[in-house]
Formats: C-alpha cells, sequence, structure tokens
C-alpha cells in the first residue's frame, strides 16, 4: 500500500525542493512542539495523563526504523545518563521477529513520522499485551501506530513531503529529550530548578538552529567536493554517533553515494582500513567532554590521508582545526542539544550533495516515504 500525500495541502514556499523548505522550518516546529509541552510558566513538562510516572518505570525500549531509529539511539544516550533509566534500543524488524521477553514495568516507545510503518506497527502490536505502557511519538497524529498506543506524543513537526526526514527527526528528538528530563525529574535524579535551567537552555534552541542554518552557503561548498566521492565515511562519538549514522543515511539516501557512520572508537576495529586520500571523513565533534578522544582519532584518519571535514565549534575549531581539509563551524550549545543542532548540518550535506549529483532530492529512487509494506 502506497500512501499518498495530498501535495496540494501543501507547497515548497520559495524553497527549490521540500526538503530545503523543510530543513529551514526546523526552528519553527521545534518551537511550536516545545509551546505544546512546556508549562505556562516553562518550567515543567506537561504531558497527557495517561503517561506513566517513570519512577515506576525498570527499563525502556525504543522501537523505530530508519531515521526515526536514529532518534531513538540517541534517546538511549539521553534516557541513561540523565534519568539513570536503562533503556534498550531496537529496529522494529529484528525486534518483531526476534520476539524479546519484555519484561514487567517495561515501558515500550515506538517513534514513526508516518505513523504506519508496518514493521513499527507490528512490533507495537507485539508489545500491546505484554508491556506495562505502549508510547508513541509520531507526526500524523490519526495514525494506525498512534491510534494503537495507550499513549501518542504528537512532534508536531506539520506535514513531511521530502522522503528524506528532515524536520520530523529534530522534531523527535526534542520530545524524546523533553521525556528524559521528565523521567529524571520524575526518578529524583534532576531537581525542579535544574529542570527549568534544561528548559530554559531548550527554549533558545530555535535561535542557535538559526545561526545554523546560516551555514548553508558553507555546507554547499563542501558538498560540491564529497559529490566527487565513491565512498564517504562518517564518525561521531557519544551523542555524536547516531547523528553520524543520521548523517550517513541521509546522504546514501539522497545523493546515492555509499556513506557509512562508525563510533570514532571504532575505527582502530576495522574501518580505518579503508582511509586513504580519496575518502572524504565526515566528523562530527562538538566541544565536549568527548572531544579530545574524537580528535585523536581524527588525527589517525589525518595521518594517512584521508581528508576531513570537521563539523564543530569555535573551541573546537580553535583547538583542533590544524590540518583538516573542510570546517563546519557550529554555535556553541550545551552538550545534550548537540544531535539536534548538528542534524542541520548533516541535513545541508546530503542535500548539496544531491544537488550536485543532480538526483532527484525530494522522491530519490527505490523509496517511498511511508513504508507500510514489509
Ligand atoms: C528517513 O530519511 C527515511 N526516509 C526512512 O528511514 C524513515 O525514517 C523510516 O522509513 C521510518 O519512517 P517512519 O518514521 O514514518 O516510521
Amino acid at each position: 500500500k502506497t500512501i499518498r500525500i495530498d501535495a496540494t495541502r501543501v507547497d515548497k514556499g520559495g524553497h527549490r525542493h521540500f526538503m530545503a523548505k523543510e530543513i529551514a522550518e526546523q526552528p519553527h516546529v521545534i518551537g511550536e512542539a516545545l509551546s505544546h509541552y512546556l508549562t505556562a510558566d516553562g518550567r515543567d513538562i506537561a504531558l497527557p495523563d495517561t503517561m506513566p510516572d517513570f519512577a515506576g518505570v525498570d527499563r525502556l525500549v525504543l522501537v523505530a526504523c530508519g531515521t526515526a531509529y536514529f532518534a531513538c539511539v540517541t534517546a538511549k544516550y539521553w534516557f541513561e545518563r540523565i534519568a539513570r533509566l536503562p533503556v534498550e534500543v531496537d529496529i522494529a524488524s529484528e525486534f518483531r521477529y526476534r520476539e524479546p521477553p519484555v519484561a514487567d514495568g517495561t515501558v515500550a516507545l515506538f517513534v514513526s513520522q508516518s505513523g504506519e510503518t508496518a514493521d513499527t506497527l507490528a512490533a507495537l502490536r507485539y508489545c500491546a499485551d505484554k508491556a506495562a505502557h505502549v508510547v508513541s511519538v509520531v507526526n500524523v497524529p490519526e495514525s494506525s501506530i498512534a491510534r494503537e498506543s495507550g499513549t501518542a506524543l504528537p512532534i508536531l513537526a506539520g506535514v513531511e513531503v521530502g522522503v528524506a526526514s528532515t524536520k520530523a527527526f529534530t522534531c523527535q528528538l526534542t520530545v524524546l529529550y523533553l521525556l528524559a528530563l521528565k523521567a529524571a525529574r520524575q526518578r529524583g535524579h534532576l531537581d525542579a530548578d535544574a529542570l527549568a535551567d534544561r528548559l530554559s537552555a531548550l527554549r533558545s534552541l530555535p535561535g542557535i538552529l538559526n545561526h545554523a542554518l546560516a551555514q548553508d552557503r558553507s555546507a554547499k561548498k563542501v558538498a560540491r567536493k564529497l559529490a566527487e566521492a565513491d565512498d564517504i565515511l562518517f564518525l561521531g562519538r557519544g551523542l555524536m554517533y547516531p547523528l553520524a549514522m543520521e548523517g550517513a543515511l541521509k546522504l546514501k539516501e539522497i545523493s546515492y553515494i555509499h556513506a557509512e557512520a562508525y563510533a570514532s572508537g571504532e575505527l582502530k576495529h576495522g574501518p580505518i582500513a579503508l582511509i586513504d586520500k580519496r575518502m572524504p571523513v565526515v566528523v562530527m565533534a562538538p566541544r565536549d567532554a568527548l572531544f579530545d578522544k574524537t580528535v585523536s582519532n581524527m588525527q589517525e584518519v589525518m595521518a594517512r590521508g584521508g581528508k576531513v571535514t570537521l563539523v564543530t565549534d569555535e573551541a573546537g575549531l580553535a583547538e583542533a582545526g590544524d590540518g583538516v581539509t573542510h570546517t563546519l563551524v557550529m554555535p556553541t550549545v550545551a552538550d545534550d542539544l548537540a544531535p539536534i543542532l548538528y542534524a542541520i548540518p548533516a541535513q545541508q550535506l546530503a542535500y548539496h550533495t544531491a544537488i550536485a549529483k543532480g538526483t532527484d532530492v525530494d522522491q530519490p529512487r527505490n523509496l517511498a516515504k511511508s513504508v507500510t509494506v514489509e
């Protein structure tokens, strides 16, 4: 079954492609999501009454496909670090056939833009009579996944037409981050003032994203070079690892260039054998606690002739900019929010590489917006 999006309901708003429009909309739609979930005084997160209290939850299972899966992998870092809640993440097509035990006290959470992805829906149905509660994070509130969940949380990204998901990804991340903060508060790992501080940082995110969007020209220049490659490697550590995976997926989806992502610490366990001067390497590395480690991996790449594009902030550039081939400089942001911000250069690189290659950005070959069959 193919879900057709009524293109007459949305237009490109002056952009060349829906994808460009959807990238540009991110500050606005994230702002919408924040207005929806933050309480009037901006100090707390309001969730539906059906949502279970995380204090009584033992384990969280996050299940999705594609980009939504990478949002889940990012969320695992947040839930475990901020809320000390153990998280299992799985690809829906693996989860549904593995038929894993779902222990008492487990909340199962499904993330889907369309809310109609066949594997995600099947995984949800598998959990329906096993999990303590089924939650979904969806963009289409009337979708099957939303309707079959105990609690459906909208991401409020608006209609997403481009097959390559952009604004839905960052809105998914925003909602998942809010859930991790709520869980941390309910589980006693964040006091009221600390939560209010985190939310205040989050409210400044749309403005910061606008600065990242303004780097579009630099991304375009780098992309012209990436377009000449046959293979591209993305590296990241910690929260930047799932983002590296998302960057690689975005690039291969619309430019048809083979791209792979590795946790940068894995480099020496195999992929470093691929490095030569024809292999561009995109390193996602804000100046955070893991920066030095990522930089030493990056230096290993450069020592073998690898051409590095470093996506970092001013502090990171000052410390590690020497010898890299290209840099994209992001505004400074709270460490936990970096995946949302760094999604923008990942999307811009994919977008401009696809344009340079002349592919169909909004409707890439072999892909459907919503995969409602196996
Ligand atoms: C993202 O760019 C993809 N087109 C794809 O991976 C997508 O995220 C995946 O099919 C899941 O879709 P959903 O969010 O509608 O469930």
